[in-house]
């Protein structure tokens, strides 16, 4: 940025002989001569902008946009302060450093091939695209590169001007979700009258059948397996349904301490969940303007995971925090394998699962509630391992 914008004289970084894209188009179109050693000014020399202009430009494009120079390796040269602000990173960390650093792995290879083969041809590449920030966050930029070219039109630096758009990408994916979840409220009335039913009078033809069989039939082994198959297709029917047709929440106290020492209560008496143990600490003397009955959904759903990623063996550890502002912040940790990073936003869509019987509806359906609720739930590293979910639930708005 300093290189384009500082004038011949002063520019000590400049190659000689260099100009940018859009500096070579002006003279292309003006038809000046240039040799490749000097720079001959074009007359009238006003049609250049002074110094101090050049300064005033770059001052107004600092305040209206994030900007960077690269080489073309893509090794940061320039930041300015805003790119330092939504990077969350100080300049001293990112100068030098390879731009890659901020990659959120969000975008395909293929894609970021098509970005460096167009910014390499000395073309200019618009687009958009999601970073990483020095805390992990994502955030949006609407991006434009400049790639600057020497006199043999090979680029030689490349300047980026982004605005931030992660405002605009999170309320379309809301309305994307809004849109699906609709639809899917749709299919869940059809499921539950179409196929829920039905499937009820199946479970009691074959248990009939059964019945009939005599004590040493060799189908009645079969008929039992039939019905534990049609009771597993109805939790899952009945986990679409639960998740499709959530209820706006219906809020009351909830007092921390005494809700988890019942989800602890509960757990003890689950046989899904023999094996592990549940501790709680931290500020869990609260009470939380809820709907308790949403959030025994929720984690009963984080318990669970956290159990089968333990292989039901080891302690589930849940600590409260306040958030100063009179909400809660709830973590779940567990010691299971812990969740790879690049799938920490995938497990929130529906149906995502890795699991061999899984759904993969426990996480989206967290989420909703949370959501409703005003709140955050997102996935971190726990820090012996394992997976740590956090969820913030601020106080609510009066
Ligand atoms: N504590 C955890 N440790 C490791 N991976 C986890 C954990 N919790 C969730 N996951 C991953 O997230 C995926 C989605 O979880 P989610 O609870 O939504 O669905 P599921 O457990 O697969 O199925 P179900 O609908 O029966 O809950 C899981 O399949 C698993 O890959
Ligand atoms: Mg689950």
């Amino acid at each position: 940025m300093a290189v384009f914008l500082e004038s011949g004289g002063r520019d000590r970084h400049r190659p000689s002989g260099r100009r940018t894209a859009a500096v070579q188009a002006y003279h292309q179109e003006s038809h000046v001569v240039m040799s490749s050693e000097t720079f001959v000014p074009p007359s009238p020399p006003s049609i250049l902008p002074s110094t101090n202009e050049l300064e005033q430009i770059r001052y107004a494009l600092d305040q209206a946009a994030i900007v960077a120079t690269t080489d073309v390796t893509g090794r940061i040269k320039y930041v300015n302060d805003k790119f330092c602000e939504i990077s969350k990173y100080p300049r001293g960390a990112l100068l030098g450093q390879d731009h890659r650093l901020l990659n959120s792995g969000y975008h395909s290879k293929a894609f970021i091939r098509e970005l460096w083969h167009t910014i390499a041809h000395g073309r200019i590449w618009r687009g958009e695209l999601r970073n990483r920030a020095s805390d992990g966050s994502f955030y949006w930029v609407d991006t434009t590169i400049v790639p600057f070219l020497d006199e043999r039109g090979k680029p030689w630096q490349y300047l980026a001007i982004r605005y931030d758009i992660t405002a605009r990408k999170l309320q379309e994916a809301r309305l994307r979700e809004q849109a699906a979840l609709t639809s899917l409220g749709e299919l869940a009335a059809v499921v539950a009258h179409e196929v829920r039913n039905p499937l009820a009078g199946i479970r009691g033809g074959v248990q009939l059948l059964g019945s009939l069989l005599p004590e040493d039939a060799d189908g009645r082994d079969l008929i039992g397996d039939i019905v534990a198959r049609i009771d597993s297709l109805n939790a899952v029917l009945s986990d679409l349904l639960v998740f499709a047709r959530m209820r706006a929440p219906r809020r009351s106290e909830v007092d921390v301490a005494a809700f988890l020492s019942d989800l602890g209560a509960w757990m003890a008496l689950d046989p899904a969940m023999r094996g592990v143990r549940l501790r709680v600490s931290g500020h869990a003397d609260r009470t939380i303007d809820a709907d308790a009955d949403q959030l025994r959904l929720v984690f009963s759903n984080l318990l669970l995971n956290a159990a089968q990623a333990m292989n039901n063996d080891g302690t589930i550890d849940v600590v409260v925090d306040d958030d100063d502002a009179g909400g809660v912040v709830l973590t779940v940790t567990d010691r299971g394998p812990g969740i790879p990073e690049e799938l920490r936003e995938r497990v929130f869509e529906p149906f995502f699962t890795t699991r061999h019987r899984g759904t993969g509806l426990g996480l989206p359906t967290a989420k909703r509630v949370v959501e409703a609720h005003g709140g955050e739930i997102s996935v971190l590293d726990a820090p012996g391992g394992g997976a740590a979910v956090r969820i913030h639930l601020p106080q609510r708005q009066a």
